[in-house]
């Protein structure tokens, strides 16, 4: 089919997907091309609007490096990346209730961003991740358990966060691995560590996403948190945060990736000996969090 005027032209596009080898694919697409064309016609898109398009996806792509992921910002700051969370999770839940009777309903999952590094170190309980990173101390405690409230011994979170002025390492001269680790939980399903209280802090805005942010008249702010991914053998995998409350934009993240029950309440505590035998000499924090991993269908 030649289109000859506009209507006819969405559907010779859709009507070349017809020997598409994948039918996953071909939904993936048919689903997309419907909706672009749909949008290109419902503001009217002019020549150079289009332009403009090209030239702004073409700037992500080359802001792009091994540090540096600018598509996963675009993602995150236009809410897609929580919309595949969200989604994920969704129908994780609707697995939960068809199966047993769980006691705790899974950790909740938020966006990954884009400052994972892998092969963070292994570090034992108790550790300071953040040896010598700036920022306050904080004790972080927990246990990990399914969701029947069984203790999950040998679980891993692999740990990151950013300094004590929302900088990651990756961000900084010399990139050298901060801030980040690898902790298993003992026979109990405990884990703990030491890091710092990480603050709010602005998503990168040297960039095509900043200049489409201020466009949008959008702050770039992150209210503070810190990452992890947390796993065990025969259990459903959780990539998640946990949020300081109270922390500045916390109503308001630039990625949209608060849950509330996400939220912990950092308690302040005097120089002195820690829950952990620690000696501190300054005052420092604590954040109890208790993890639950589903168990992985068979
Ligand atoms: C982060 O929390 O590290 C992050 C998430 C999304 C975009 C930028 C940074
Ligand atoms: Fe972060």
């Amino acid at each position: 089919m030649t289109p000859s005027n506009e209507n006819e032209l969405t559907q010779a596009v859709l009507e070349r997907l017809s020997s598409a080898k994948d039918p996953r694919f071909a939904q993936i697409m048919q689903s997309l091309i419907t909706h672009l064309h749909a949008f290109i016609r419902e503001v009217d898109l002019q020549p150079d609007e289009w332009m403009n398009s090209i030239e702004f996806l073409t700037a992500v792509g080359q802001t792009c490096t091994d540090k540096r992921q600018e598509f996963i910002l675009l993602s995150d700051t236009l809410g897609a990346s929580m919309m595949v969370v969200m989604l994920d999770q969704a129908r994780a839940k609707s697995r939960a209730a068809l199966g047993a009777n769980a006691a705790t309903e899974a950790t909740e999952a938020t966006v990954q961003g884009p400052y994972y590094w892998a092969g963070a170190p292994d570090l034992p309980l108790g550790a300071n991740i953040a040896e010598g990173v700036l920022g306050e101390p904080t004790f972080y405690s927990g246990r990990i358990t399914d969701t029947a409230g069984q203790p999950l011994q040998g679980a891993l979170l692999d740990i990151w966060s950013g300094d004590g002025e929302g900088n990651y390492d990756m961000q900084l001269e010399g990139s050298e691995m901060a801030a980040r680790a690898r902790i298993r939980t003992d026979a109990q399903g405990r884990y703990w560590y030491w890091s710092i209280r990480p603050t709010a802090y602005p998503v990168p805005v040297d960039g095509p996403v900043g200049r489409m942010l201020e466009g949008m008249g959008r702050h770039p702010n992150r209210p503070g948190h810190i990452h992890m991914m947390v796993s065990a053998p025969g259990y459903v995998p959780v990539t998640t945060h946990l949020f300081v409350a109270n922390s500045p934009y916390i109503d308001s993240d630039a990625v949209f990736g608060v849950r509330p029950s996400l939220i912990v309440e950092y308690e302040s505590h005097p120089a002195g000996t820690a829950a952990d035998g620690r000696m501190l000499d300054v005052p420092y924090w604590s954040a109890h969090y208790d993890f639950c991993l589903e168990t992985q269908a068979t």
